[in-house]
């Protein structure tokens, strides 16, 4: 049987809704040139690329005349090609067939390869499939004979091929070619696997918007123009966006979140995105950190270095839209609020000072001990906004917070402080998934961290990742809480497994899964 369907791997938005000054490159759509087609059949194509589990013994795939068997084997054994997971052979215009260049893929045992494994061997694919210049791709899974590891493996492939793949090229005048190839995958049943590239597909979505909006510069991802962005890529997949302006925000009480941007004519917004994939009253919240730009306010950052990258504290942010989006192009059966309060932290004459008193919504008055730690009086009033009006039954705060947390994880993990034995075993089981780690920090033990002389709170304290957490915990009351420090994981400065250079989207993949798993605990 011979089955073919295409997936329309960038139905993403043709246009972006950014209003600005600066000089804005026209948008793409897609995110990606890279496109994927399902079958069942063998395909002609510039490279074929056969999945090789180990120990498969002498290889010989359907249309293979003795000729072509005979070279095959003969380059295996003598570049002593084994089949483990991630080894690759490549035979340069292999004798018989018309394919100008085989790439045998290792995947070791079939049954024991992760998803995680799988999808770093398809970025590594792609970058050298980009090295080549074919333009038709066909990777064959037939040796690969039980049908759920055939189209689970094919499918993490893909979706490492995808990510990979991704390029930030609104500003380039003349963008340099994306990636453009077209990739066949044959798979068991194309009917089964379908389900699961889509899947993966929504996912990768979720994780280009995230991209997109980290990578934006802090002038033209401002709070407004942020907030416009979502909303534009969310609605047409059936989320509910509301979009609340400084006079709203200030009028429900969010000081806090107003005080960080009301020294820039760019003033805070609150977004707030809804999926209702499950008739749960109460939702699942995220609530996420969209510092637009983080200058240290009259704290400044003084060193090059620390402020050069601070377009890139909204990760928090974007990474909650990118998880709602991905929800919502899976259908997932899970009723989800994303939060983002949306800041830009900068100086002029109507900045908050060092010292200043700041009032959140739900009363507390907070000393502002540095205008540099800025995130949590901004999650302060975003996890309020979710507990008092969205009546959240759980809330998972991400955010780009403290130097602290880099300083003792690095970037290998997120930071992750709760009191919930449930929330934290679903979000370390999702961050194995997915490869976005988390560790378990304390939040007891630290009485006093963050009293204030003169406010109810004040916004430092010590140690660093501890006393933002701390600071949060109280804004979440007693619904059942996460506090996620993602600091120093939204960017790399050169491309590395799934990532092209920028920024990650990391979280998405985190929260995403994660949302999913805790649903399915309480169903
Ligand atoms: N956005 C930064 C945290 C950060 C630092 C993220 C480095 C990524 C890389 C945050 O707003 C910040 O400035 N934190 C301060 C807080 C301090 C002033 C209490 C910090 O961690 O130094
Ligand atoms: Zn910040
Ligand atoms: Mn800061």
């Amino acid at each position: 049987m011979k089955t073919l369907l295409s997936l329309s791997i960038g139905a993403l938005l043709a246009g972006s809704s950014l209003l600005s000054t600066s000089a804005l490159a026209a948008t793409h759509a897609p995110y990606t040139h890279t496109q994927f087609s399902i079958t069942e059949s063998v395909q002609p194509a510039d490279i074929l690329v056969v999945l090789v589990p180990e120990n498969a013994g002498e290889l010989r795939l359907a249309g293979w005349d003795r000729a072509s068997r005979n070279h095959i084997n003969r380059a295996i054994e003598v570049a002593g090609f084994d089949g483990k997971a991630g080894a690759q052979l490549e035979i340069v215009a292999p004798v018989g067939l018309s394919y100008g260049r085989l790439l045998l893929l290792g995947t070791g045992n079939p049954a024991d390869l992760t998803r995680a494994k799988a999808e770093t061997m398809g970025a590594s694919l792609s970058t050298w499939v980009n090295g080549t210049k074919a333009e038709s791709i066909h990777v064959n899974s037939q040796l690969i004979a039980n049908a759920a590891d055939n189209h689970r493996i094919s499918a993490a492939l893909a979706h490492g091929v995808e990510l990979r793949n991704y390029r930030f090229d609104r500003y380039k005048s003349q963008p340099e070619a994306r990636p453009s190839q077209r990739y066949s995958w044959q798979v068991a049943l194309a009917t089964d696997a379908r389900s699961k590239f889509e899947q993966k597909q929504a996912l990768a979505q979720g994780v280009f918007t995230a991209r997109e909006l980290t990578n934006l510069p802090g002038s033209d991802g401002y709070p407004e123009a942020f907030a416009n962005y979502a909303k534009t890529v969310l609605e047409p997949l059936g989320v509910e966006v509301t979009i609340l302006g400084p006079e709203e925000v200030k009028a429900l009480g969010m000081g806090a979140l107003y005080g960080v941007s009301q020294g820039s004519h760019m003033k805070a917004h609150l977004l707030v995105a809804r999926w209702r994939g499950h008739d749960d009253a109460q939702p699942i919240a995220l609530v996420g950190k969209g510092n637009s730009f983080d200058t240290g306010g009259y704290n400044l950052k003084t060193q090059a270095a620390s402020i050069l990258r601070m377009h890139t504290d909204k990760a928090g942010g974007a990474a909650v839209v990118g998880a709602v989006k991905a929800l919502a192009g899976q259908k997932a059966p899970v009723h989800v609020v994303g939060v983002v309060p949306l800041s830009i932290n900068m100086i002029s004459g109507d900045a908050y000072l060092p010292g200043d008193v700041v009032t959140a919504g739900d009363g507390t008055t907070i000393e502002v001990g540095n205008t540099d730690a800025e995130g949590r009086l901004i999650l302060a009033d975003g996890i309020w906004y979710a507990r008092e009006h969205l009546n959240a039954r759980v809330i998972a705060d991400i955010a780009t917070l403290t130097g602290a947390k880099v300083g003792a994880l690095g970037s290998a993990y997120s930071a992750i402080f709760t009191q919930d034995a449930a929330i934290e075993q679903s979000l370390r089981q999702a961050g194995e998934l997915v490869q976005e780690r988390v560790w378990p920090m304390p939040l007891d033990g630290y009485d006093g961290i963050v009293r204030s002389r003169i406010a109810d709170k004040i916004n430092t304290g010590s140690p660093g990742a501890q006393a933002g957490a701390i600071f949060l915990q109280h804004f979440a009351a007693d619904t059942p809480w996460v506090h996620i420090d993602m600091a120093g994981e939204a960017f790399v400065s050169s491309a590395s497994g799934i990532h092209p250079e920028g920024s990650t989207g990391h979280g998405v993949r985190l929260l995403t899964e994660w949302a999913k798993l805790y649903q399915a605990k309480q169903d």
